[in-house]
């Protein structure tokens, strides 16, 4: 049954008539549990609640699969217009983004040209940016991208999943250009030629990956809400010694927000992935495929 859910759910977070409808209706289903809002100013307002307790943040201006260049543009625009509010605002985050929502899809060129003048605005507001990882189908043209992008800019890191085979591999090529990485389980549909079918096998495959990544002596940040996998790394840096400026855990806005504290208090960075805007189908799907418990919330909704 569980299976059988998140299959649905995650066909649903690809489905392009959902998407669009359900930009069309707004928030809907309980999805402001995990979205931040549809305008940036109401992202910036929950940044500052974040910053107010010590947590920081990565904004996220929602949107994938985009197929007009003209739409491609808008979310490069919307991109830009965010590192623009968080620098005016002076709330402490950086910029995550989806390179399906820039045109990729369309061009690596296209694509490659609104990363440039995202990445120089970023640099002229001394921020970083986050290339979210999407689906295996991207996989390669992003850290291909990443390796041409960190020629110019060195403000700009990816994402690798835990549950791809190819993701150790994929470390130890990206040591040369010193790749600053958050490190994830993996939230897409991938099939058994090309990912760990078993969860045992994807946690056992991310433990070995933090302390990769973190021998390498890269930015490690550590993108799980699981205490085990959490425990694991903080004993493996206190035993290493370390130093904080290294790593940094990081959460999705809404989940285990005690864990967030929790680690805020015991002197940990921690990071919370704050996504906002109109198109927020597909991330809410991805959220309720990682956890079909979560449907209940969106039923108890419906009737609210
Ligand atoms: P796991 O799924 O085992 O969950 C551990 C525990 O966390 C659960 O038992 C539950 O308590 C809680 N939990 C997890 N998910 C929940 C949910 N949806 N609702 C309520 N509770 C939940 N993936 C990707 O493919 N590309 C990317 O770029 C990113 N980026 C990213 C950024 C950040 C900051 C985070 C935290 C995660 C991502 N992910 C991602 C998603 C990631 O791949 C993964 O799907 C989720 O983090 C869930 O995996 P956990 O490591 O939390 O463990």
């Amino acid at each position: 049954m569980e299976t059988l859910m998140r299959n649905v759910f995650q066909s649903l977070g690809k489905n392009a008539a959902a998407h669009k409808l359900a930009k069309r209706y707004g928030l809907r289903f309980g999805a402001g549990r995990f979205v931040a809002g549809e305008t940036i100013r109401q992202a910036i307002e929950a940044v500052r609640t974040l910053n107010a307790d010590g947590r920081i943040a990565t904004l996220d201006h929602l949107g994938e699969f985009v197929s007009s260049e003209a739409e491609a543009r808008e979310a490069a625009e919307m991109c830009i217009k965010t590192l623009e509010a968080i620098a005016e605002a002076g709330v402490n985050a950086n910029l995550s983004l989806k390179m399906t929502s820039l045109g990729l899809d369309i061009s690596k060129e296209l694509c490659m040209q609104h990363m440039r003048s995202i990445l120089a605005c970023a640099k002229s507001r001394g921020n970083f940016v986050r290339i979210d990882m999407e689906d295996y189908s991207h996989c390669q043209v992003t850290l291909d991208i990443l390796r041409e992008l960190r020629q110019e800019y060195d403000n700009v890191g990816t994402v690798i999943q835990a549950y791809l085979y190819r993701s150790e591999q994929d470390i130890r090529d990206l040591n040369d250009i010193r790749a600053n990485l958050r490190l994830v389980k993996g939230a897409y549909k991938e099939p058994a030629e090309v990912a760990f079918p078993d969860k045992a096998d994807v946690d056992a495959n991310y433990k070995k990956l933090i302390k990769l990544h973190l021998d390498n002596g890269n930015y490690t940040a550590i993108a799980s809400h699981d205490e085990q996998i959490i425990e694991d790394a903080k004993r493996y840096i206190r035993e290493r010694g370390i130093p904080g400026d290294r790593f940094e855990f990081q959460m999705l806005y809404g989940i285990r927000e005690d864990l967030q504290r929790r680690l805020v208090q015991e002197g940990y960075k921690v990071r919370v992935y704050v996504p906002y805007g109109v198109d927020w189908f597909g991330y809410f799907m991805r959220r309720l495929a990682e956890r079909p418990a979560n449907v209940w919330f969106v039923l108890k909704n419906l009737f609210k």
